[in-house]
Formats: C-alpha cells, structure tokens, sequence
C-alpha cells in the first residue's frame, strides 16, 4: 500500500490502512525512517498481508502501532537470494517498540525469509501480541547466506500463541533454482528476555541448519503458562546452541541452565531515537 525507496528522513505517522492487496508498508532501500501511530487492518485469513516491512533499511524506528493482519505484523527483511547477496544491502539498526499484533497464522516479529543482505542491530521492547502464531521468528534457510545477529528483544506479553519463540533453517522458498546449495546463513547472538506468555500451545520450536548451528541464543526470565491442550515436546531443539536463566517450562538440553544470567539489551542510543516527529499538515489555501 506504501512503498519507498532511496529515501532518507521519512515519516509515516498516524494512519489508519485498511484492506491492503499485499504489505502494508514497505520502506526500501532507505534510512532515517520514522513510523509511528499506525493502525493497519486486514482480514486475519488474507495472504501477504504483513504489516511494516523494513527492507535493507538503515535507522529505522517503528513505534506505537497497532496491527492485525493475515501475515506477519512486522517483518524485517534484506532480499532474496543470489538477488539480495548480490545487492548486499543489510538491515541494521532497527527499533520497535510498543507493537501490539494480532495474527493468528504468522509471527509479531518475523526476521526474513528475505534476509539475503543481512539482519543486525534490531532491538524490539514492550511488545504485546495476543491470538498470534509467534512470538519472534526467525525465518532463513540453505541459499540465503548473509546473516541474522545481534538481536534483542525484551518485555514481550504474549496471549494465546502456538509459539513463543521459533527458527526455521529450512524455509526453503527460492525465487528459482540458482541459488547457492553450500551458502549458509550464520544466525548468531538471539537474545530475548523478560516474556510472560499465557495460553501458549508450545514453547520453542528452534531449528537450525545441520552443517551450520545457529549459535549464541540467550533467553532469560521468561515464564510461559500452557494452554489445556499443549504439546507434549515443549522445546524442540535442533542444531542450535545457546544459554537459558529463569525460564518456565523447563529449556531442551541445548540451551543449559545458568544462574542469573540476564541476556543482552543494548544501554547505547541509536541517533534516530533523537530524531523527534514532526507534525504533519496539508497545506493551506489563502
Ligand atoms: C486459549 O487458546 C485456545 C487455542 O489454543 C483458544 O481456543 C482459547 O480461546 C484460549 N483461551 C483463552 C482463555 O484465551
Ligand atoms: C522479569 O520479567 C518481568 C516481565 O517483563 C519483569 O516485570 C521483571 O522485572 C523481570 N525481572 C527481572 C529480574 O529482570
Ligand atoms: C520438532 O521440529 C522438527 C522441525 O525442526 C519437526 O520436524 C518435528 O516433527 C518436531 N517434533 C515434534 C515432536 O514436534
Ligand atoms: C498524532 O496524533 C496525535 C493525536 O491526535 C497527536 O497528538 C500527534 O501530534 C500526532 N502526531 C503527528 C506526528 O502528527
């Protein structure tokens, strides 16, 4: 519905978008992007509908929006492919923060499928989500390359979630046949804390690449209550790697218990939290 490219110091505030054919909004190739206040609606069964999806963007800051969409509400993306490696524009310095997401078949956060130029620097708090597939999910796969790291992500309240937390190595869409079978994504340092999440059918479902784990997850304080029908394997775990402190239900062995570890969460500021919103207006006629 929106869409801008190679543009710097952008503002889309206070909009309600309603029905959009596909994403709703879509920044490209940008930097300095400010989206605040926006409510964006589509039926919960309309397909790629995501809400805002940052696209090889740089200093970008989305706040106070309220989503409900078929797809995922925010999704955080870099191209596809030996198209988005050979472009090998990243993603970096991303901050959310006050989402609230209602998506019963998609994520509140996804990062990828499209993550080709490289995802780094997200940082998302205060974060609510209520009938929704994810909490945060990372989505990539053999082919893609480049990489996901140093992501944060704390304060979330979860209500009614298949999962809290879910990575998938193999989202094995490609946009044709050439992609690279030995190129491998490097996901690394996933840091999520402070989550409370009710009603969740199942904790984890994490899922790296055999020959390539995705490494350095931290999840600390993080209390999931169950659903009354829950699925029996609360972790499921596979080639990754990382550490966990105070989370409820009990972690996989992949992610061994320490004492009073508290993952990371940036202390520096961006530079685009102190750029201040600008008030729109229409132009007047004499
Ligand atoms: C809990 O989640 C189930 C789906 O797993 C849903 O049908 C039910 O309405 C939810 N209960 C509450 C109290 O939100
Ligand atoms: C744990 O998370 C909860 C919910 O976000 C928060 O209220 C609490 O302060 C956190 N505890 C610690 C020790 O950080
Ligand atoms: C665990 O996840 C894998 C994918 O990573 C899936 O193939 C498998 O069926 C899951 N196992 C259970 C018991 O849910
Ligand atoms: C958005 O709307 C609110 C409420 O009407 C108003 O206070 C605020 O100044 C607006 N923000 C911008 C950037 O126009």
């Amino acid at each position: 519905m929106i869409e801008i490219q190679y543009s710097n110091k952008i503002q889309i505030s206070n909009l309600t978008l309603i029905n959009s054919p596909s994403w709703f909004v879509h920044p490209t190739y940008s930097s300095d992007v400010l989206i605040h206040g926006l409510t964006i609606l589509a039926p919960i069964d309309s397909p790629n509908t995501d809400g805002i999806d940052p696209d090889s963007c740089t200093n970008t800051r989305i706040e106070d929006c309220f989503v409900v969409s078929g797809d995922d509400c925010i999704a955080v993306k870099s191209g596809w492919d030996q198209y988005g490696i050979k472009f090998g524009m990243p993603t970096r310095h991303l901050i959310i923060r006050r989402l609230t997401c209602i998506s019963p078949d998609s994520a509140t956060i996804a990062l990828g499928s499209e993550m080709s130029g490289g995802i780094q620097d997200v940082r998302a708090e205060d974060i609510t989500a209520i009938n929704t597939q994810s909490g945060i999910r990372i989505k990539t796969a053999i082919g893609r390359v480049a990489y996901v790291k140093d992501i944060y992500v704390r304060r979330m309240t979860l209500t009614t979630m298949k999962w809290v937390f879910w990575m998938s190595g193999s989202y094995n869409q490609h946009p044709d046949t050439n992609f690279d079978p030995k190129a491998f994504p490097e996901i690394k340092g996933i840091n999520y804390r402070d989550i409370v999440a009710t009603n969740v059918t199942g904790a984890a479902r994490l899922e790296g690449i055999a020959q390539d784990h995705f490494t350095g997850i931290c999840i600390s304080n993080v209390t999931i209550s169950l659903s009354k029908t829950p699925k029996e394997l609360q972790w499921n775990c596979t080639n990754i790697a990382g550490v966990t402190s105070n989370v409820t239900p009990e972690p996989c062995h992949l992610l061994p218990k320490k004492e009073k570890v508290d993952c990371a969460f940036p202390e520096d500021r961006l530079p685009i939290e102190d750029v201040h919103l600008k008030t729109c207006c229409t132009t007047k006629t004499a």
